[in-house]
């Protein structure tokens, strides 16, 4: 019986996805494989990595020696800027497996839009035609702003099934979200501690942990989770996997919530997906 429960939240023609993952960018090799699997033993059952992690071997060996059966942990993967256009999508799909070990990705996202490339939608329908070949189990795409995922859809009829997004209380993305959740997009935050807009050193989220008798980083996951929103935090360190995903015997008042809505550092502050590309 593991020690930490994590809850699911459902996705669309896709099996339900847990609302707390393993973050893993800077997870490499050796150590990377090991903190992977000290995170599944705890209980996640949820691992994020990508192409350009340049960790997919790890993540896999990780998984593997887990000793959790490969189908109960969902993995997510991501294509890089470089292998975007709808032949380099279906060979890089192929050769992310081969690297994770896995039969089927469970989740593949397009990293980034990468609109200069003109190869976005072209992207978008080899994800859909891995979905039906059965090389992927559902395909979704990360920082995808509302005008880039209409056009998937208005090209396709069909929208992802997740948008990973940079997303904290101090980026709350409200207008995104609420355009997601319209459309059946389940939202999933990266950086989502808020570490790097101030979350943690904030005096109102400071005084909320206090009160609940919670860490900082607690507070802000709490706020994405409570409202549906999957959190995939990264760290090396098992204490602080467990800390990360010990977030659903507790919960913020709405008095709390208002004050953290206080920590809007409004649309602009975030990364913008129409200039900002990763190859
Ligand atoms: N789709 C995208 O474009 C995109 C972009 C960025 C990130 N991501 C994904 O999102 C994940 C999370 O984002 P992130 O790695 O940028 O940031 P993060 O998870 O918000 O923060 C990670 C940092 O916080 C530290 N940390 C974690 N838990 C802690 C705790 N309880 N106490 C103290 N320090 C703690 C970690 O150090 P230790 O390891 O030493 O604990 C690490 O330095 C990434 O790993 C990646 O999988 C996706």
């Amino acid at each position: 019986m593991s020690a930490l429960a994590i809850p699911t939240a459902p996705l669309t023609d896709a099996p339900p996805i847990p609302l707390v993952g393993l973050g893993t960018y800077k997870l490499l090799g050796r150590p990377g494989a090991e903190a992977v699997a000290t995170a599944i033993r705890s209980g996640y059952r949820l691992v994020d990595t990508a192409t350009r992690y340049s960790n997919e071997r790890s993540v896999g060996i990780g998984i593997a020696e887990s000793g959790v059966a490969r189908d109960d942990v969902t993995v997510i993967t991501k294509l890089g800027g470089g292998d975007h256009g709808f032949d380099p999508t279906v060979t890089a799909a192929r050769q992310s497996a081969r690297r994770l070990g896995v039969d089927r990705i469970d989740v593949f996202l397009i990293h980034w839009p990468c609109p200069s490339l003109g190869l976005t939608l072209e992207t978008w329908r080899a994800m859909l035609a891995l979905v039906d070949d059965g090389v992927v189990r559902a395909a979704g795409v990360s920082n995808f702003t509302v005008d880039q995922l209409q056009m998937l859809f208005d090209e396709t009829g069909r929208w992802p099934v997740l948008n990973q997004i940079q997303c904290s209380p101090a980026l709350p993305r409200q207008e995104l979200r609420a355009f997601m959740a319209q459309n059946g997009i389940h939202a999933q935050a990266w950086s989502p501690t808020g570490r790097t807009e101030g979350v943690l050193d904030d005096d109102r989220v400071t005084a909320i942990a206090e009160a609940h008798g919670r860490s900082p980083i607690q507070v802000a996951l709490r706020w994405s989770v409570q409202q549906g929103i999957g959190v995939i935090p990264k760290s090396a360190d098992p204490d602080r996997q467990v800390h990360n995903a010990s977030l659903f015997d507790w919960e913020l008042r709405d008095d709390d919530m208002a004050s953290l809505a206080g920590l809007d550092l409004g649309e602009s502050a975030a990364r913008d997906s129409h200039v900002d590309e990763e190859f």
